[in-house]
């Protein structure tokens, strides 16, 4: 039977007793979130001239890949190619660093968002952009949604020697049932304390309503990579340099969370929960990371 299958008929007191277990740190956040102050934001995002506050409160979700980004980048100002940019939150944080960065989509909003924002952004549709050499190719949750074979050979010949890919993705097709639990009591927790408000379709409304979380939706039509298919393609093509299963179910929760310094603490929160689970072994980690080395 599918993971998702067996998640669906976990029984609703599985849930309540797991709520019940302790003192949520939650619990300290929760009376704080009426009394919020309008939001300062805080990331080197918000530096870059013309940029707008991220008052969609999408860059909360960046800063975590930022951190890792980073510690496998030469010091700026390396020149770095973003694949899949998004609205450039990530682009705009690296570019505030002093790096030389060209962040591509193919979707023309997320260009003009980008663009508006101060970012050099390309609209192409990866492998279909060409460039002269560069330090580091970046995939940040773009590469499943990719041809990977294509997509990592062309980012590779477009690499100076020893020229870095950095990876960032998940392995939605491998969650397992124990995953859900936990994504599951956590949101009814937020949910009872009304400081997360719950999408009323897509991944996490099925996860609360205890459907099939994986079934398509439309915020989802697409074909999605395996994390396991991602790394045999970055591993066939040079040296796997770095490698990590890390906390991603924390994303999830931005666009139900206040913009306000309380949701950003929980979200903050929600991440350091879910990384001391992963730690105990209390839960398994959807994210992956990848570096590979030319
Ligand atoms: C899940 S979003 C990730 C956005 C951003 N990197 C982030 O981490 O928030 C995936 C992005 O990949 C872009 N994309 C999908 N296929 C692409 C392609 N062939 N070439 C360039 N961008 C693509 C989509 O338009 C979308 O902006």
């Amino acid at each position: 039977m599918w993971v998702c299958e067996v998640a669906a008929r976990i029984p609703w007191e599985v849930f309540s007793r797991a709520n019940s277990r302790g003192i949520s740190p939650y619990e300290r956040l929760v009376s704080a979130a009426e009394a919020d102050e309008p939001l300062t934001m805080k990331s080197s995002a918000d530096a870059l001239p013309g940029l707008p506050s991220r008052s969609d409160g999408e860059g909360r979700r960046s800063d975590h890949t930022l951190e890792f980004v980073r510690q496998f980048l030469p010091a700026g100002p390396a020149t770095l190619v973003e694949v899949g940019a998004g609205a450039g939150e990530l682009s705009a944080s690296l570019t505030n660093l002093g790096y030389s960065v060209v962040p591509v989509d193919s979707d023309p909003d997320a260009v003009s968002i980008m663009r508006s924002r101060g970012l050099n952004a390309v609209l192409a549709s990866w492998p279909a952009y060409e460039s002269s050499p560069v330090d580091a190719v970046i995939f940040s949750r773009s590469l499943h949604h990719l041809s990977i074979d294509a997509a990592v050979t062309h980012a590779r010949s477009i690499l100076v020697p020893a020229g870095r890919i950095i990876v960032e993705d998940f392995a939605f097709a491998d969650v397992p049932a124990m995953a859900l639990s936990w994504l599951r009591a956590l949101l009814v927790r937020l949910g009872e304390r009304g400081v997360w408000k719950a999408p009323s379709e897509g991944f996490l409304a099925n996860v609360l309503a205890g459907a099939d979380p994986c079934a398509p939706n439309a915020e989802d039509q697409h074909e999605i990579a395996s994390a396991e298919a991602m790394r045999e393609c970055l591993a066939a093509q040079g040296r796997l340099i770095h490698e990590s299963r890390v906390a991603y179910f924390y994303r999830y929760l931005v666009p139900g969370l206040s913009d306000t310094p309380s949701g950003h603490e929980i979200l903050d929160q929600t991440l350091r929960e879910e990384t001391g689970a992963i730690a105990t072994g209390a839960l398994w980690p959807l994210g992956r990371r990848w570096v590979l080395r030319t």
